[in-house]
């Protein structure tokens, strides 16, 4: 465990996201941050007084400033508004990207040597944002997309087969819109190509429901978006840091020639461990499939062009 993990954003993932990390005693103190007066020193204690039922010791505190937050290893930024429905990620644009920003600049002042793990969205706009707001390496501001994107990918294809979701391995890279790419030819079950169990209909069908999973949620819920899968892949992402397991994760990462690419982020394989991203991987793509990581990087950068810093 690590000494202290902040969260930043006490609505639905946040609170969630906290409430993992607590359970799983990923660090000593979670701190829950929000600008609403009440709800995160609420959240938190109510949080702290599960602790005897569920049996962990990671203290949670809520505070509606950062003083507490100083000094933190990690800190996930979820805060900014949600979808509703009809609204594309991108809408959310400008309004995020101030909270982002404001958000960035604290953490920098208080916690200057944090891993940043940013899941407001338009995400990918977000970690830029982010990693401009604090001047942190790329090493220490991820987004988290990729794991979330591959987690319903991997849910669709366990039901459409009926196995365990334990044995579907794939990857979803790319920006977190309707642009991502699922790789088909990294998709295999227990190391079996996926081409080989399923028809190119099915898998089609599943690939666009997975570019449209936030969206299928949104609908849904009406007044917000999906949160317990997303607190379980920043979850994930923290927990890869705080035991520096090593794991191979699609992450938003800022792109410096890798794929060709540079001057922006994009969810692409990394290696996660205690320092954050360890290495990013450049693995062989399909023409069709480095096509649409193209269309994908063309997504994120033109909202990035309407953002003023
Ligand atoms: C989603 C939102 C959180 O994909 O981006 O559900």
């Amino acid at each position: 465990m690590v000494n202290k993990i902040t969260v930043v954003g006490a609505g639905n993932v946040g609170a969630t996201a906290a409430q993992r990390i607590a359970e799983k005693e990923l660090a000593r103190t979670v701190v829950m941050v929000d600008v609403a007066d009440g709800v995160p020193q609420g959240k938190g204690l109510d949080q702290w007084q599960s602790a005897p039922i569920e049996g962990f010791d990671s203290r949670v505190i809520g505070t509606n400033g950062y003083e507490e937050t100083a000094g933190s290893d990690i800190v996930v930024i979820t805060a900014g508004i949600a979808r509703k429905p009809g609204m594309s990620r991108d809408d959310l644009l400008n309004t995020n990207a101030g909270i982002v920003k404001s958000v960035s600049e604290h953490v920098k002042n208080t916690s200057p040597d944090a891993i940043v793990i940013v899941v407001s969205n338009p995400l990918d706009v977000m970690c830029w944002v982010a990693k401009e707001a604090t001047g942190f390496p790329r090493e220490r501001v991820i987004g988290m997309a990729g794991v979330l994107d591959t987690a319903r990918y991997r849910a669709f294809l366990a039901t459409a087969l009926d196995v365990s979701v334990r044995d579907i391995q794939a990857m979803v890279l790319g920006g977190h819109g309707d642009t991502m790419v699922p790789l088909i030819s990294y998709t295999t079950v227990s190391g079996i190509p996926i081409t080989q169990l399923m028809d190119k209909a099915t898998l089609d069908a599943i690939v666009d429901r997975t570019r449209n999973g936030g969206a299928e949620i949104v609908k849904f819920l009406k007044t917000g978006s999906a949160y317990y899968a997303p607190s379980s892949g920043a979850v994930q992402m923290v927990e890869a840091i705080v035991n520096d397991q090593k794991r191979i994760l699609p992450c938003s990462a800022w792109l410096q020639g890798e794929y060709g690419m540079k001057g922006h982020f994009l969810g692409v394989p990394v290696k996660l461990g205690r320092k954050g991203i360890e290495r990013i991987l450049e693995v062989t793509l399909t023409a069709d499939e480095r096509a649409a990581l193209e269309k994908s990087a063309a997504a994120v950068l033109e909202p990035m062009s309407v953002v003023k810093l």
